[in-house]
């Protein structure tokens, strides 16, 4: 049956070490300019209802790399944008690929394509998950800190958005906590918080930016705007003051701590150009794993 990998979740445990252990293993392989054909004549449909830089150069560069070829596809350079229904445009797809990545304002369409879809249906983001994002970072933190991270603390500041739903879904997985804080009604999504703690995972919130960063290994944050409340910017922004990742706040961090953001940044608000481009910053390293933990991520849903 094929798989797609709509959360974090739609891994098993295994599968997601799996995933970042071939991840490792690829990213070792290409600095000898090894690259192999793995997905030789597989060919992966992007499907972008939003801008992206990252996860479409990785996932594009990460196909030819191995043999493959991706083809970017706009919605409104395609049927769909005059009305097509994505059910139709789901299975037809399917006849051409051997997998498609969507990245959509709305899960539901990321879900309903899955559903038509014959071949692998991958979330390149939507409203609720980035797991493509969460693949690369927990390879981050494995290169940074060892296979072992169940005694880390991650502290998540600013905005419970998608890449925050996530991160705390992978902590079933590595076992680290997740110390969150969010200013009021910016929380991340109450049934995958319920659901991650029910099932173990070790999830805490705080109010303040302070108390979450105090003693821990990672702090992470992400944009106050995700693409889609750019008409909320101003209240956004005022909001969300108090909760830039700065010099201050990262001192009461543990010494060690790194500093991780799936980027876009948005310098001088939820971080400071000198944290960003400081010595604890990891964001370059986190943002290149994207292109190792995707091509084995495509290696795994195609070689079943
Ligand atoms: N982090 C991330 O997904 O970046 P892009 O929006 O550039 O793809
Ligand atoms: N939370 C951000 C992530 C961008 C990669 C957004 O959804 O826009």
């Amino acid at each position: 049956m094929k798989k797609d990998i709509l959360s974090v979740t739609d891994l098993t445990k295994q599968e997601f070490a799996d995933v970042l252990n071939l991840a490792s293993d690829l990213k070792e392989k290409r600095k000898k300019g090894i690259l192999g054909d793995l997905l030789y004549k597989k060919s992966l449909g992007m499907i972008f209802e939003k801008a992206s830089t990252r996860t479409r150069i990785s996932f594009e560069t990460g196909m030819f790399e191995l043999g493959g070829h991706a083809i970017f596809l706009n919605p409104n350079d395609m049927q769909l944008g005059r009305g097509e229904e994505i059910k139709d445009t789901a299975r037809v797809l399917s006849g051409y690929l051997s997998a498609i990545m969507v990245r959509s304002f709305y899960h539901k369409t990321v879900e309903e394509i899955a559903k038509y879809a014959t071949v692998p249906v991958i979330n390149g983001l939507s409203d609720k998950e980035h797991p493509c994002q969460i693949l690369a970072d927990v390879m981050t933190m494995r290169e940074t800190f060892g296979e072992d991270l169940s005694s880390l603390k991650v502290a998540w500041i600013g905005d419970g958005n998608n890449v925050c739903n996530s991160l705390i879904l992978s902590s079933l997985y590595t076992r680290f906590e997740v110390r969150v804080s969010t200013p009021k009604g910016y929380g991340p999504d109450g049934d995958i918080v319920k659901s991650t703690i029910e099932a173990g995972g070790n999830v805490r919130f705080f109010e303040s930016p302070d108390e979450a960063v105090l003693g821990s290994d990672v702090i992470y944050t992400d944009t106050w705007i995700s693409m889609g409340s750019e008409n909320e910017k101003e209240k956004r922004l005022r909001d969300f003051s108090g909760y830039c990742v700065s010099r201050k706040l990262m001192e009461k961090a543990s010494p060690k701590a790194v500093v991780m953001h799936c980027l876009p940044a948005h310098r001088g608000e939820e971080i400071t150009d000198e944290v960003i481009e400081g010595k604890n910053s990891i964001v370059w390293r986190q943002a290149e794993n994207r292109l190792h933990a995707q091509k084995a991520l495509l290696v795994k849903l195609l070689h079943k």
